[in-house]
């Protein structure tokens, strides 16, 4: 489980995001917006991204905007990846998807909106202005034609093929691993960390970014739609490449510990970071055999 001292910066985090939902100033937009953001994720990325100044003695709340601005870009993929034109949802974090909340057309303005605001608000962030450059260039990069878009490109192609291994784990990084090494890259920015260090913790945000897609795939078919918040066994019938799918539950299981070691491996010569080692403690349930 995450460290007392990560989830107690949630409270900062949120009143950041309600600060940003204050300005909007469309009521309609508002609402979809806030709709979605505001019902009640888990938080990983940015506390994530607060966890990792915090380890390397940066400024936590000079963070959080950037913070904010990456939990904005993740709900918009959230947004867009329930559309009936990809995964076709109609639950996400326990509540009616956006385009069944407030129809298609306000749920893709709602999503545009997100990741719009996204990079914008990552640019207020009080850091100096080669560091603001550098944590917008890489929020944008994580997420897009190399980045997260990528990843749904190949997930939503891979449902007329089956991919090897090293295909379904690329996939996973792209869509799901690159916001969340954006998150420890740009926690690793605002801290200004050593570029050794730098790329220590890209290498185990790499590994750790695809445990948690490997483990999005196990919950998929474990899981109660209660405790998902969203439908379980979807990925079966949209005929997706999972971990799953390929490997069997066992086979997927045993993928997840691995990349959780080879997470761990990359985070050890940095020395004791009790705080971000918790986070490979969180798939526990997912990862027993
Ligand atoms: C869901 O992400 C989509 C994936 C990339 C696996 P999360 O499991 O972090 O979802 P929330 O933010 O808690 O709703
Ligand atoms: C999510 O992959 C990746 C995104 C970029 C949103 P999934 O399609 O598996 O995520 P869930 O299971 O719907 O949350
Ligand atoms: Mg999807
Ligand atoms: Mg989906
Ligand atoms: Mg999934």
């Amino acid at each position: 489980m995450l460290k007392p001292a990560t989830t107690a910066r949630q409270p900062a985090l949120e009143a950041r995001l309600a600060a940003h939902f204050a300005q909007i100033e469309n009521a309609h937009l508002r609402e979809a917006m806030a709709y979605s953001v505001n019902a009640g994720g888990k938080r990983l990325r940015p506390l994530l991204l607060l966890a990792t100044v915090a380890s390397f003695g940066g400024d936590v709340t000079a963070a959080l905007p950037a913070a904010a601005a990456l939990e904005l870009m993740h709900t918009y993929s959230l947004i867009h990846d329930d559309l009936p034109a990809m995964d076709n949802d109609d639950l996400r974090r326990g509540r009616p998807t956006n385009h069944k909340q407030f129809g298609t057309a306000t749920a893709i303005l709602a999503g545009d909106a997100l990741q719009a605001d996204a990079l914008a608000l990552v640019a207020t962030t009080p850091v100096s202005a080669a560091q603001q450059v550098s944590l917008v260039a890489q929020l944008a990069r994580a997420a897009g034609s190399n980045g997260m878009v990528a990843g749904q490109v190949m997930d939503m192609d891979g449902e007329h093929e089956q991919y090897d291994l090293a295909t379904l784990r690329q996939l996973h990084h792209l869509k799901t691993g690159r916001l969340i090494q954006a998150a420890v890259s740009m926690g690793a920015t605002i801290a200004q960390t050593p570029a050794a260090t730098t790329a220590a913790l890209a290498e185990f945000a790499r590994q750790f970014g695809v445990a948690y897609q490997i483990a999005d795939d196990i919950k998929d078919v474990t899981e109660t739609a209660a405790e998902l918040g969203k439908t379980p066994g979807k990925d079966v019938g949209e005929g997706k490449n999972t971990y799953v799918a390929l490997l069997g539950l066992t086979g997927a299981r045993q993928a997840l510990a691995d990349t959780l070691a080879a997470a761990q491996a990359a985070l050890a010569p940095l020395g004791d970071l009790p705080e971000l080692a918790a986070f490979l403690t969180i798939f526990q349930r997912e990862e027993a055999l």
